[in-house]
């Protein structure tokens, strides 16, 4: 028996210790597994993950373990079992209850390959919401289904017109589909923007795009495509950022007749980028 709680040295340590026969990981915080990380435990029967943050189980992750027979998977975070997990299969004891799955096309071959296994009772959908709460095996392989996505509206949710430059802009790219499809905002820089790249632009899983501070730059068209297994599909919106320079004018100049209202001033800003502003004033 032996129980782990610091990960990092987790690899090493199993590469010394191949007699291993039973691996305690519950209750940390693994989300990732490298193919692999077990794969000289020829001797290990039981191997414990459970509530754990694992999302992701790849192929090849349980495979060269002759004398796995239990493998407890409940309480983590995997949505998905495709057709790389073969190996599951052939483990007597598998355990993968709470789990948010998700219940569409890409579950179809696991769902054939599973039916007689003891864990097909574990496998309750969360979604799509139509099957929400019903058990895999129960579910026909021809209604776990992927639908195309689809942009409902992709526009600014906050912030004047023009959009000064300083601003917060929000934007909404509104997506529907099955699975949820994944975001991805080209800007007008050609850089793109996801749920996982940080920095001054944020996109939120829900189509909440953030984009602090916005700069002049900033201004042109802005890309959002929405992607899953279903398709793909793409919605533009063109955004204009007003410089701010332009709000404070240089030089006035009044012009017209001497001692007479004046014909017109001009407003010019420092930079030749910034628009600038006339008034006429008709003689009286
Ligand atoms: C999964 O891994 C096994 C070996 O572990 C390999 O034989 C199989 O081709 C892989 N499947 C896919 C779809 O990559
Ligand atoms: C941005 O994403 C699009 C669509 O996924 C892709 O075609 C393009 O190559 C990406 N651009 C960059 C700079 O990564
Ligand atoms: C906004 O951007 C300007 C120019 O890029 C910078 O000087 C300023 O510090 C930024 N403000 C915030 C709150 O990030
Ligand atoms: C978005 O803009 C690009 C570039 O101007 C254009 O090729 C594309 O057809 C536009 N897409 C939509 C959906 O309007």
């Amino acid at each position: 028996m032996f129980s782990f709680s610091n990960l990092k040295r987790l690899l090493v340590l199993l590469l010394m210790l191949p007699k291993l026969s039973e691996v305690y990981l519950a209750y940390n915080q693994i989300n990732h597994i490298e193919p692999g990380t077990f794969s000289n435990l020829l001797n290990l029967r039981l191997l414990n993950l459970e509530n754990n943050k694992i999302s992701i189980v790849q192929n090849g992750t349980f495979s060269n373990l002759p004398k796995l027979a239990t493998l407890l998977l409940s309480n983590n975070q995997i949505t998905v079992l495709s057709e790389y997990t073969d190996e599951l299969m052939s483990i007597a004891n598998v355990y993968l209850k709470n789990n948010p799955w998700q219940c569409d096309c890409r579950m179809v071959s696991f769902r054939q390959k599973m039916v007689g296994k003891r864990f097909e009772d574990h496998i309750i959908c969360e979604e799509p919401s139509r099957l929400f709460g019903q058990k895999l095996k129960d579910i026909e392989p021809d209604d776990l289904i992927c639908d195309e996505p689809q942009i409902v509206t992709f526009k600014m949710i906050n912030g004047n017109r023009p959009v000064l430059e300083g601003e917060t802009v929000i934007l909404n790219c509104d997506v529907s589909g099955i699975p949820t499809p994944d975001i991805t905002v080209t800007l007008p820089s050609g850089r793109n923007a996801t749920v996982e790249s940080g920095g001054r632009v944020t996109v939120e899983a829900n189509g909440i795009i953030t984009i602090e501070n916005i700069t002049a730059t900033e201004s042109g068209l802005y890309v959002c495509l929405a992607a899953s297994p279903g398709g793909s599909t793409s919605a533009n919106l063109s955004i204009y950022v007003q410089g701010s320079s332009s709000v404070s004018p240089t030089s006035i100049y009044v012009q017209g007749p001497s001692s007479v209202s004046p014909t017109s001033i001009h407003v010019q800003g420092p930079s030749s980028v910034s628009p600038s502003i006339s008034f006429g004033f008709e003689q009286l």
